[in-house]
């Protein structure tokens, strides 16, 4: 029995995440993957972690292990908005949710918002765990013109304009899959345009804090506090696997979201919020993220110097100042998907960017890497095979010049001299 006809019609809309299959061919053995979207292990404070598992059992004993509040446990709100002050967000505990990772508020939000047909503005290319998310509640998308600058506010006010829009979700900040930031002039428009119309915005921020060079940038919800729902994680920059995200919201909307929350976990693993809660309290933040950057920063470094020498020309990639990806972009008739077969069978993987959109059949020309889980040599040979299947779709050809350019290692790989 499929137990097919059973299902809810929310249920009909849920689909498999196509990037956890070729996360799964990604990880297998001798794969150099450039297709993850996580944390490197290395990056994962252990030692930390240890000692401050024997606190937080002499410190909170009773409380750790028995059921919580809903909100979170109090000594991490409380080191929230301590933690949220530094990114000019000013808000009170009441108006803070400890959550489940920060995937679980968009679920919460899609749930309390999202009627079958509504229309939800995302950038275009978007998150797709925000995509998949968003989907049993059926809603429909407008996708906001983007350039290398991310969202363009003039194509947002035009959607204001003419549509209804249920809410608007942005990544502002070293955007997954582009790496792209909005400048504090875009924010300020952006601010202004939703409190002129009167728009909610999810403002979806786990990557700020792994910022490589340049400045720091205002969260939208900082220029626009009661139209911004914002949500942060731990996970980039303490432990995914503790899955602790948080959100700020209006509160309206965060009494919803708890209510939500209280229905679907009663709340978040309070061992986990005791731990980070005197990750934040102990300074441990400041101490041990210079020490995630010293770790990524040479790996983007490297990406970026690959894909100089590396790419055919026609291809252009971003160059963002943090975070955990860069993105690609072919010439019109570029199709990654083609090309990922061929980087398969290469042992090489990557994200194929076209999942990436509301729309199907878009961005066909486009692919997401990754750098964070790779050393700056995997990172070289990688972007090296790329550059190769990019130059030529054709498989023979490639298998000759593969033999060539192995022999040739250390050569810089330029079109010219590897032929
Ligand atoms: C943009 C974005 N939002 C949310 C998440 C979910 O993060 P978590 O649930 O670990 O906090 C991710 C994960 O990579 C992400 O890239």
């Amino acid at each position: 029995m499929g137990f097919y006809n059973l299902l809810a019609d929310r249920t009909r809309c849920m689909s498999r995440s196509a990037i956890r299959e070729i996360l799964k061919v990604a990880s297998q053995p001798g794969m150099l993957s450039l297709a993850g979207g996580v944390p490197a292990p290395g990056s994962f404070p252990l030692e930390l972690i240890d000692e401050l598992f024997g606190i937080v059992i002499r410190k909170y004993a009773d409380q750790a292990f028995q059921y919580g509040l809903t909100e979170g446990f109090a000594p991490l709100r409380q080191a929230l908005v301590k933690h949220l002050i530094h990114r000019g967000i000013e808000v009170s505990e009441e108006n803070l949710l400890v959550t489940t990772g920060s995937q679980s508020v968009l679920d919460a939000v899609g749930k309390i918002l999202i009627s079958r047909g509504e229309v939800v503005g995302v950038e275009s290319p978007t998150y797709l765990g925000a995509l998949q998310a968003f989907a049993p509640y059926e809603p429909l998308y407008a996708s906001i013109p983007c350039d290398e600058g991310g969202v363009i506010p003039e194509a947002l006010e035009q959607l204001l304009r003419h549509q209804v829009i249920k809410f608007i979700y942005l990544v502002p900040t070293f955007q997954n899959p582009t790496g792209r930031t909005l400048s504090l002039d875009r924010r300020r428009s952006i601010a202004a345009l939703i409190k002129h119309y009167g728009a909610l915005l999810v403002e979806d921020d786990p990557y700020s804090d792994l910022r490589y060079e340049g400045v720091s940038v205002p969260s939208i919800k900082s220029l626009a506090p009661d139209n911004v729902v914002y949500i942060g994680s731990l996970s980039k920059v303490f432990a995914p696997g503790l899955r602790i995200g948080y959100c700020a919201a209006p509160e309206p909307i965060l009494n919803w979201l708890t209510l939500v929350k209280q229905g679907v976990d009663l709340h978040t693993s309070t061992f986990n919020q005791a731990l980070a809660a005197e990750y934040l309290e102990g300074g441990h933040l400041q101490h041990h993220l210079p020490r995630i950057l010293d770790l990524y920063r040479p790996r983007q470094v490297a990406m970026l110097k690959a894909l100089s020498r590396c790419m055919p020309a026609g291809i252009r990639w971003s160059h963002p100042e943090g975070g955990m990806f860069v993105w690609v972009e072919g010439s019109e008739t570029t199709r990654f998907d083609m090309v990922y077969q061929n980087a398969i069978r290469r042992h090489v993987a990557f994200v194929p960017g076209h999942f990436f959109f509301a729309e199907p059949g878009t961005g066909m020309n486009t692919m997401r890497l990754n750098f964070t889980m790779v050393t700056e040599e995997e990172i070289d040979k990688a972007v090296r095979i790329l550059g190769h299947l990019l130059r030529t779709q054709d498989p023979g050809a490639y298998d000759l010049e593969l033999r060539l350019v192995e022999r040739q290692q250390n050569a810089s790989c330029t079109g010219a001299e590897v032929f």
